[in-house]
């Protein structure tokens, strides 16, 4: 079990291309340009590419150190060291956070010592940091791979449409099933027409009085966010006075304040 003793973890969820990994970029900027360091960003999606986002490469992934555990620990060494010391390799340290790729989950057939290691060494590496901040991919089950067992605050991120709000508020009712404790819920509604249509207003007044989930905020559709993935460039650079900065620093600012 990941403990995070000191650290507290913020995970992303939605479905799928809603922005959960554009808001995980997003958040990490402003982890690291309010202090709230040190961060642990971890890429716990299959087709990991936080990376990207962050302007940065991976060379190896969690993934590929638990595979060569089984076949490469050598004689005298026990898996649980082998794994501690390579894992050293895995974390990739940028300015003010570092970045660990989780890559391909177990194939078929449960390895489960292998995760429950790495689960070990995970909880360890943990303690280091103040923030532990999670990009998922598309539905609830994938958080249990990382066998936390508290999560402070839940994004859920949707789409600015009726069904994508009733999706949002599913998923936060989905979290109940998880062995994970969740402390708050914040609903992010991203790539916002502007001005809001009052329809969509409504929509998340209902999905907030359904659930648990508490409304984060709007965050706009960017022409910024826009330029840089076609420029496949780094979200760390977007200028502070850039409305998708000041409407999500806004949000996150509401709900880490303490943290
Ligand atoms: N506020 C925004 N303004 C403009 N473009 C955005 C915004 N948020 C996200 N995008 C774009 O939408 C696309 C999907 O975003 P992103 O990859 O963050 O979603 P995701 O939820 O992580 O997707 P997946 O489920 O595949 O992991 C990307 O091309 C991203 O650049
Ligand atoms: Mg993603």
């Amino acid at each position: 079990m990941v403990q995070n003793q000191g650290a507290s973890v913020i995970a992303m969820a939605g479905k799928g291309g809603t922005g959960k990994t554009t808001l995980t970029a997003l958040l990490i900027k402003y982890l690291v340009e309010t202090g709230k360091t040190p961060v642990l960003a971890v890429d716990a999606d299959a087709n990991a590419n936080l990376n990207e986002l962050l302007g940065l490469d991976v060379d190896v992934t969690l993934g590929e150190i638990r595979d060569r555990m089984k076949t490469e620990t050598p004689q005298g060494m026990t898996k649980n060291e082998f794994m501690e010391i390579h894992i050293n390799q895995a974390v990739i340290e940028a300015k003010g956070f570092d970045l660990l790729v989780m890559g391909q989950p177990e194939g078929p057939g449960c390895y489960c010592m292998a995760n429950s290691i790495l689960a070990q060494v995970m909880e360890k590496l943990s303690r280091n940091y103040r923030y532990l901040v999670v990009d998922n991919e598309a539905g609830m089950e994938h958080l249990s791979r990382l066998n936390l067992r508290k999560i402070h605050t839940l994004f859920v991120v949707s789409d600015p449409s009726a069904r994508g709000v009733l999706t949002a508020a599913r998923i936060a009712d989905l979290t109940k099933a998880l062995q994970v404790d969740v402390g708050q819920k914040v609903l992010i509604v991203n790539r916002v027409p502007e001005p809001v249509p009052d329809a969509l207003d409504e929509h998340v007044k209902k999905a907030v009085d359904q659930t648990d989930l508490v409304f984060g905020g709007y965050v706009s559709a960017s022409p910024e966010v826009f330029e840089k993935e076609m420029a496949q460039e780094s979200l760390l650079d977007l200028p502070d006075e850039s409305k998708v900065i000041t409407q999500s620093f806004g949000i996150f600012d509401r709900f880490l304040k303490e943290g």
